[in-house]
């Protein structure tokens, strides 16, 4: 898949996907999406202060009208969040979470000041490899992270990270 500089991206088998910064209006198409994707969905509220909050990145991937993808990242102090990322399941394994992923690090990596980081379900197998071919790496555990089964998060970091990681010793 290839990325222009307009937000264009072409998949090579099949109809091209689009990227751009998500809106307000795009919450709806993004809910329907987050709920077939998760057990405890975000809600509206939340998607929405994400996405009106000064310095997110929040990016749409579009297969024509509909959305295919979406990926919702924070600006901390010292680090770009990954909050959620999903791509509605008829759309998956095409590349679009990785060049939702590409996208942002292409226009984040020059930011000397701040790393990547977010948190993985440790049984989400699939969404870790995808994180580490981008160069994310583990860099500790929140025991329990997750309300609803208790499953825990691995942290992931993708550039220095800091002083305060919590590491698994
Ligand atoms: C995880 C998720 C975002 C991946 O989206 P996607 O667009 O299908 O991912 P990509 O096509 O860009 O995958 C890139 C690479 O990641 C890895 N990968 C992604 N999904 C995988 C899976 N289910 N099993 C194994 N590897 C997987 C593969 O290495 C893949 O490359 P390949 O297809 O050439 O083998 C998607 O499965 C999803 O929305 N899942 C539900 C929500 C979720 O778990 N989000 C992550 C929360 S941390």
């Amino acid at each position: 898949m290839t990325v222009s500089n307009d937000g264009d991206a072409a998949l090579t088998d099949e109809a091209p996907v689009r990227l751009r910064r998500l809106g307000l209006g795009d919450l709806p198409a993004v809910e329907a999406i987050e709920r077939r994707a998760y057990n405890t969905p975000w809600s509206r509220l939340m998607f929405s202060g994400e996405i009106s909050r000064p310095g997110s990145r929040c990016y749409g991937a579009f297969v024509g009208r509909a959305l295919a993808g979406y990926l919702i990242v924070a600006r901390y102090t010292d680090a770009w969040h990954i909050m959620n990322v999903a791509v509605d399941e008829p759309q998956r394994r095409r590349g679009v979470a990785r060049t939702l992923l590409e996208t942002l690090l292409g226009e984040t990596d020059q930011d000397g000041t701040r790393g990547h980081t977010l948190e993985v379900r440790v049984s989400n197998h699939g969404a870790i490899r995808l994180y580490e071919s981008l160069g994310f790496r583990p860099a500790g555990m929140r025991r329990a992270y997750y309300t609803d089964d208790r499953e825990d998060a691995l942290v992931m970091w993708r550039g220095e990270g800091p002083d305060d990681t919590p590491l698994i010793r």
